[in-house]
């Protein structure tokens, strides 16, 4: 895919798919609840496919037309033994917060995914599951493919104290604590995002948050109930860096997530100087706006500590916002990044030095001098989807033309993501 400089701005109404977290989480939660979901606005990209794919497997009926996705549910105690392993291609959230589900099941079943899931850390759900009493082995007792042995398990809630913050983490406990006996309890060290929480709740479950503690009370079943799920803030955030660093731009995205454990990139965007607004609020299960950026002048600023897990995977981005702002940024708090599609941090500084950005990598971050001028390069994507989007949008600031290898990738949360740019003017 080439890509050459915009000259004289990015203009237009869009929107983004749905949010990735949000529709994994109305089929998973659709599945295990008594009635029918109706989904729309569900993310059409492969990461959800895949999660589709696993609960079809265990004999869920799941309808996929372009209107809607329509779960019919079989409530907590109804999924069957699959005949084949489950498959979760690239998706760790599919496979994390399965592993919650599946520890509470009476079968044993084996999941694996592609090869960047198979490098990606899974004892950070095995040992607070094994606490609970769920039996999985791992490759190494930390990589998939992993085999859960439900069959005959029993499980007790715990209390957890999360060593990181992370949702896929914290979900895992909380849906095997709807199959334990007595109640479960999670601490985070930050507050990670919680639309399992407020879904689960939205489904009749007792879930209580006081700042970063939440606890669980297992319910009899769950009740299905409709989910509109809003457009995802994190593919938002391409065009919200793409339009305040373009000069002459202005874009408004309708109907965003701005769950405020999602926010992190609306106020450190704001903090470096972005034209931002919010607009026609709505209230319901997620809250949703539209959002209004135009081009400004960016500051450099210091990104880390609590806002990290509200903006984890908004970085990537956030990194070339850095790189087309004036004075330093420092991106702190953040090796989890490490650990994500890709190791994000080494990928970021990779590709903006490779266009002439002044970045230095740091054991928890990096630190980027911003103002350089830039030039277009060819860029490596490490079959991550969401350093292909940054430098995309790294590209359209470079003088000159680029070229995104494999752009294929971005199918995995934003299959339309190269149409939207050339909607409003880029490609
Ligand atoms: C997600 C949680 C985050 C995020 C991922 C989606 C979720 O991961 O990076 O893209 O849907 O729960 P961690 O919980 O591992 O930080």
């Amino acid at each position: 895919m080439k890509i050459k400089q915009i000259d004289n701005g990015l203009k237009g109404v869009i929107t983004v798919p749905g949010d990735k977290s949000v529709s994994h989480r109305a089929v998973m939660f659709g599945a295990l609840a008594k009635g029918t979901t109706h989904i729309t606005g569900f993310l059409m990209g492969e990461d959800c496919l895949s999660t589709i794919d696993c609960f079809r497997k265990m004999g869920v009926k799941i309808d996929v037309s372009d209107k809607e996705v329509v779960v019919h549910g079989v409530g907590m105690h109804g999924l069957k033994c699959p005949n084949e392993q489950l498959y979760t291609g690239n998706s760790g959230t599919t496979t994390r917060l399965l592993c919650g589900i599946l520890a509470g099941q009476d079968f044993d079943v084996t999941m694996t995914g592609d090869a960047s899931i198979q490098k990606r850390p899974m004892k950070r759900v095995i040992t607070p599951l094994s606490q609970m009493g769920a039996k999985i082995d791992g490759v190494d007792g930390n990589y998939c493919p992993l085999t859960l042995h439900g069959a005959n398990n029993k499980l007790t809630g715990i209390t957890y104290e999360l060593p990181v913050a992370s949702a896929q983490i914290k979900s895992a406990v909380l849906l095997a604590g709807l199959y334990a006996e007595g109640q479960t309890t999670v601490i985070e060290p930050a507050c990670s995002r919680d639309h399992t929480e407020r879904m689960l709740r939205a489904l009749g479950a007792d879930v209580k948050s006081e700042g970063r503690t939440i606890v669980l009370t297992p319910p009899e079943d769950l009740t299905a109930k409709n989910v509109a799920v809003p457009a995802d803030i994190s593919s938002a955030a391409f065009f919200l860096v793409a339009g305040a660093i373009i000069p002459n731009s202005e874009i408004t995205i309708k109907n965003v997530g701005v769950n405020p454990t999602r926010t992190g990139i609306l106020d450190v965007l704001k903090a470096m100087g972005a034209d931002i607004t919010e607009s026609n609020f709505r209230d319901e299960v997620e809250p949703t706006c539209d959002l209004t950026v135009k081009s400004s002048k960016l500051k450099g600023t210091v990104i880390g500590g609590e806002v990290i897990p509200r903006l984890i995977d908004e970085l990537p981005v956030l990194a070339v916002a850095a790189a087309f702002a004036e004075g330093q940024t420092i991106i702190k708090d953040a090796e989890e990044l490490k650990v994500k599609e890709s190791n994000r941090i080494a990928a970021m500084v990779c590709e903006l030095s490779k266009a002439g950005a002044d970045v230095k990598e740091t054991d928890d971050g990096m630190i980027i001098n911003g103002g350089n001028k830039l030039s277009g390069a060819s860029f490596e994507t490490y079959n991550d989807h969401r350093i292909a989007m940054s430098m995309a949008i790294c590209a359209l600031g470079c003088e000159g033309e680029s070229e995104i290898l494999n752009p294929e990738v971005v199918a995995i949360s934003y299959p339309d993501f190269f149409d939207t740019l050339k909607k409003l003017g880029g490609v």
